[in-house]
C-alpha cells in the first residue's frame, strides 16, 4: 500500500476499507508516513467525510495504536467525561474531583488546546509541578490511589492521535466530524472507562455550529461507544457564548477554584452539574439526574469536592501551595479593565472571536511548537442577556505584550453585540442522548 493512494481515494470520495485506514493511521504514529501526507489526507476526510464504517475503523485503529487499559483490577466502574472544544471550558478540573469525591473512580486523558479551544492539559499545566505525562503505570497508581487521574496525551495510550491532533490544530482540518470523532473515542476507549459522558458543544465557539451537526456527531460516538461496550450519553450544550466567565489557563484554573469552594458564575456551576449528574447516573449512582446534581450541589457546596481536587493535584506533582492562594498561579505584567462603550443588554458574545483573541493573546498555538503563556486571558464581567450600562467595566484582559493587548481591546469590542430592548439569557442544556 502507499500513503499517496489512500489520499489520492479519499479525494475522490471513495469508502477507505480497514487495512487502508490502519496503514495510515500507524504510518503516521510511527512516522513511515510525512506531515504532509497526513495533512493532505486530514483535508481530504474533512472535505469528503467518511461513512459511519470508516469512522469506526479509524477510531479502533487509533485506540489500538497503543495500550488498551483494562481497569477493573482497580476498580468495578471507572467513569469518563469528554468536551468536544468549547471556550473557556474548564469543567473537568470541577466535574473530575466532583464525582470521584462520591466513589466514582474517574480516569481521563485530556487534550491541549486546539484551535480556539482550549485543553485542559494546557490549564492544568498554570499550576506550579502538575505532571500531566504519565506512563501507563503512573496512570493506574494514581486512579487506584485517589480516585481520579488526568493524563495529557501519553506515548502509550492513542499515541497515534496525540500525533493527528496536533497536526489538525495547525492544518485546519480540526472541524472534520469523523476526525473528531474518532480522536475523542480512540482516547475514551483506549483508557478503559465502563462509562463515557461525551459534553458535546454546539454554537459560535463550538467546532459544531448547529444542533444537527453536533447531533450527528453525538449520535456517531455514542454508536461507536455502544458498539464496544460502553456505557457513553451525549450531553449537547450551548456554546455560543464562553463557558463561565473566563478564558485563559491560569484564568480558568482559578475560576474552577471559586466553583469548588461552592461560588463561581452560574453557567459553569449547572453546567458542571448536569455533566457530573450523568456520569453518576451512568454508573447507577442515582436514580434520576435530577437527584444526582442534587447530591453533587452538596459536595461542592460542604467542600468536600475541593478537597479532593487538592488531593488529586498534589498526586500529580502540583503545588498545594498555589491552590491555596490562587494569586500566586501565573499572573500577566499587563492587566486593562475595558468599560462598556453603552448602555443596553448584551445580545451576543461571540465565543469564536473571543477563543481566538485569547490565542492571539498567547494562551493558544497558532504552530505546533508554540509556547502558550498560561498568565494571559479574558475575564468577562458580564454575559448575553445581563444589562450594562456606560462606563462601567465590561471585559478585564490579561496581556504580556501592549500591541497584543490593543488588538485584543478591539477584538473583543466588535465580539460583543447589544440591544435596546430586554434579551433572554442563553440555555445550558440543549439535549441529552443516550
Ligand atoms: N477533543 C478531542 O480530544 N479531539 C478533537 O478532535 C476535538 C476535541
Amino acid at each position: 500500500m502507499f500513503a499517496v493512494e489512500i489520499i489520492a481515494k479519499k479525494r475522490d470520495k471513495q469508502e477507505l476499507s480497514s487495512d487502508e485506514i490502519k496503514f495510515f493511521v500507524d504510518g503516521y504514529a510511527q512516522e513511515t508516513i510525512p506531515d504532509y501526507q497526513a495533512s493532505a489526507w486530514c483535508m481530504a476526510v474533512l472535505l469528503n467525510g467518511m461513512t459511519p464504517t470508516e469512522a469506526t475503523h479509524y477510531t479502533l485503529h487509533m485506540a489500538h495504536s497503543g495500550d488498551m487499559l483494562d481497569l477493573h483490577d482497580i476498580a468495578p466502574f471507572v467513569v469518563d467525561k469528554h468536551s468536544t472544544g468549547g471556550v473557556g471550558d474548564k469543567t473537568t478540573l470541577i466535574v473530575a474531583p466532583l464525582v470521584a469525591y462520591h466513589g466514582l473512580p474517574v480516569g481521563k486523558m485530556s487534550g491541549r488546546g486546539l484551535g480556539f479551544s482550549g485543553g485542559t492539559v494546557d490549564k492544568l499545566e498554570s499550576i506550579r509541578g502538575f505532571n500531566p505525562s504519565l506512563s501507563t503505570e503512573q496512570f493506574l497508581q494514581t486512579l487506584a490511589q485517589h480516585g481520579v487521574v488526568v493524563s495529557g496525551q501519553s506515548a502509550d495510550l492513542a499515541p497515534a492521535d496525540g500525533k493527528f491532533y496536533a497536526l489538525r490544530d495547525v492544518t485546519a482540518t480540526v472541524t472534520s466530524l469523523p476526525l473528531i470523532a474518532g480522536s475523542i473515542m480512540s482516547k475514551k476507549i483506549a483508557a478503559g472507562a465502563d462509562a463515557i459522558v461525551l459534553d458535546v458543544k454546539v454554537g459560535r465557539g463550538a467546532f459544531m455550529q448547529t444542533e444537527a451537526e453536533a447531533e450527528a456527531l453525538a449520535t456517531l460516538m455514542v454508536d461507536i461507544g455502544q458498539g464496544v461496550g460502553r456505557r457513553v450519553a451525549a450531553v449537547l450544550s450551548d456554546m455560543n457564548q464562553p463557558l463561565g466567565n473566563t478564558i485563559g489557563n491560569a484564568l480558568e484554573v482559578k475560576e474552577a477554584i471559586e466553583t469548588l469552594h461552592g461560588g463561581g458564575p452560574t453557567d459553569l456551576r449547572e453546567h458542571c452539574l448536569t455533566i457530573g449528574g450523568k456520569m453518576l447516573q451512568l454508573a447507577d449512582k442515582a436514580a434520576t439526574l435530577e437527584e444526582a446534581k442534587t447530591m453533587l450541589a452538596t459536595s461542592l457546596d460542604g467542600g468536600q469536592a475541593w478537597n479532593k481536587f487538592v488531593e488529586w493535584i498534589v498526586a500529580q506533582g502540583g503545588d498545594q501551595s498555589q491552590l491555596e492562594n490562587p494569586d500566586t498561579l501565573p499572573q500577566a505584567p499587563l492587566v486593562e479593565t475595558v468599560n462598556a462603550p453603552n448602555s443596553g443588554y448584551i445580545s451576543a458574545i461571540d465565543a469564536a472571536e473571543v477563543g481566538k483573541t485569547g490565542v492571539q493573546l498567547g494562551g493558544g498555538r497558532l504552530q505546533k511548537s508554540d509556547i502558550i503563556d498560561p498568565s494571559v486571558g479574558i475575564v468577562l464581567h458580564a454575559k448575553v442577556g445581563d444589562e450594562c450600562t456606560a462606563g462601567t467595566p465590561l471585559l478585564t484582559i490579561h496581556a504580556n505584550d501592549q500591541t497584543k493587548l490593543d488588538a485584543a481591546r478591539q477584538r473583543l469590542l466588535e465580539a460583543i453585540h447589544w440591544s435596546d430592548e430586554p434579551v433572554e439569557a442563553l440555555p445550558h442544556t440543549l439535549k441529552i442522548i443516550g
